[in-house]
């Protein structure tokens, strides 16, 4: 029973259902290789102080091998009475090598264990993260050069405002997971403490070094205080966040692509691998991955929300409240790993219908352009918004295309129309004004590419 690790001092028997309530191997055994890794460097930092043998740092680590490769390659067998990873793997080195399994533990407690694996465990996966959020960068990228000559409505409160470039709009989410990745990285370095030689709480009382411990798990620093090391969770907190934050962006995309993808905008089209059929309605095919992206960011936000209130309230130290930290990260990585690759897979693979797209245009979207037009011969802004806005009405009421107002009309509103202003009505002209930096143009699109591929290439 789990009474084998801290029963001394107690006579009753737990209850079989609290067992049960109090385990988490079900789900920690995740870090098993982390626990391990952990352990190895604990013992050689206890033979680096004199308090093991060179003999018996040489009978764990071969014992902690050889649990690493039953967990490896399945043979590894939880049996009742394994509490947690921590308890299951010194179980089964105990049985490996005997006594000197007892001698691992020296100085050390499951807090400062538990702590040091789950930011051993999130560091790893972080990296592979990332790797997953630059593979889709790339991919958007890519996409955004190869279709900079496709022309869109831009939408705001999704209303027809201003035409802009499909890659403009590509390159939006692209920032966002640029952002993402900066973040990212600085939140790596925050994972990156030790906190391995904290002990219970108070410290380790045989001076282990925790220098070289942390230098050997490839820590970048040593949490300073031992109650901190043992509480601080703050990089989980970060790291639901952060996926959060990413699946909120992915949302965004995913909901902008359902709703072109609906019959009555048809702008794009998902391929078949990425959608899925009506078991009744023959003609279907709906955007399950992108539903699917967007429910997610429900449940990663979910994830930080119940994690955070876990936390809050909580006294100093350790509390077995934080037993429940592992499953939200566990839950967010796998969330944003898997999302993050079928994003990269729905847009590396999505048509568009360019066709679709330029001809929802429409000469409404460029009563700016109008205002602006006059702007250019010396009107104020603020009264050529009027005038284009009393030019808007004029085509309403005559049921016409605000295009269709001929010169004449338009001089009604205001003398500075030239007969000119027939150049307004361009579409291509209208985006390649915007030429300033962060603007729809050509030119200002494949600057944001440039500016992308040069920190991919470094990043
Ligand atoms: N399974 C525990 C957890 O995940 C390990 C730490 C237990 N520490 C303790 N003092 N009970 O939080």
């Amino acid at each position: 029973s789990q009474r084998e690790l801290w029963g001394g001092r107690f006579s009753g028997e737990t209850d079989p259902l609290m067992e049960r309530f109090n385990a988490s191997i079900g789900f920690d055994k995740r870090m098993y290789a982390q626990d391990l890794t952990g352990s190895r460097a604990y013992a050689a930092a206890l033979h680096a102080r004199g308090l093991i043998t060179a003999e018996e740092l040489e009978q764990l680590q071969r014992g902690l091998d050889a649990v690493r490769a039953e967990w490896e390659n399945g043979t590894f067998a939880v049996v009742a009475g394994d509490e947690d990873i921590h308890t299951a793997n010194e179980r089964r080195l105990g049985e490996l090598v005997g006594a000197v399994a007892g001698k691992l533990h020296t100085g050390r407690s499951r807090n400062d264990q538990v702590a040091t694996d789950m930011r051993l465990w999130l560091r790893d996966e972080v990296k592979a993260i990332r790797e997953h959020l630059l593979q889709l960068i790339r991919v958007a990228v890519e996409r955004a050069e190869r279709e900079q000559d496709v022309l869109m409505p831009g939408y705001t409160h999704l209303q027809r405002a201003q035409p802009i470039r499909w890659s403009h709009l590509l390159l939006s989410y692209v920032w966002s997971w640029h952002a993402d990745a900066e973040r990212l990285d600085q939140l790596l370095a925050r994972i990156n403490t030790s906190p391995l030689g904290a002990g219970a709480l108070a410290g380790n009382p045989f001076q282990v070094d925790r220098t070289s411990l942390a230098t050997s798990l490839g820590f970048e620093r040593v949490a300073q205080n031992s109650l901190h090391a043992v509480l601080d969770r703050d990089f989980v907190a970060e790291f639901l966040f952060w996926s959060s934050l990413v699946m909120s962006h992915i949302s965004r995309l995913a909901e902008d692509l359902i709703v072109y993808s609906s019959g009555e905008f048809g702008f794009v089209q998902l391929a078949d691998a990425y959608s899925t059929g009506s078991s009744l309605m023959p003609q279907k095919k709906n955007p399950d991955s992108l539903e699917l992206l967007r429910g997610k960011s429900g449940r990663a936000f979910g994830q930080m929300a119940g994690f955070m209130m876990t936390m809050k309230g909580l006294p100093s130290t350790y509390n077995k409240d934080m037993q429940e930290d592992k499953e939200p990260m566990f839950d967010a990585v796998d969330t944003v790993a898997g999302s993050l690759q079928i994003t990269a897979g729905v847009l590396a693979t999505l048509t568009i219908n360019a066709t679709k797209m330029q001809s929802s245009l429409s000469a409404d979207m460029l009563a700016t352009d109008l205002a602006e037009y006059l702007v250019r011969k010396g009107v104020p802004f603020r009264e050529t918004h009027h005038i284009s806005g009393a030019a808007v009405r004029m085509a309403e009421e005559r049921g016409v295309s605000l295009s269709q107002l001929t010169p004449d009309d338009l001089r009604q509103l205001h003398p500075a129309f030239a007969d000119d202003v027939a150049g307004v009505w361009d579409f291509e002209k209208s985006v390649e004004q915007r030429a300033s930096i962060g603007g729809t143009s050509r030119t200002t699109v494949l600057d944001q590419c440039r500016i992308l591929r040069d920190w991919l290439a470094s990043a």
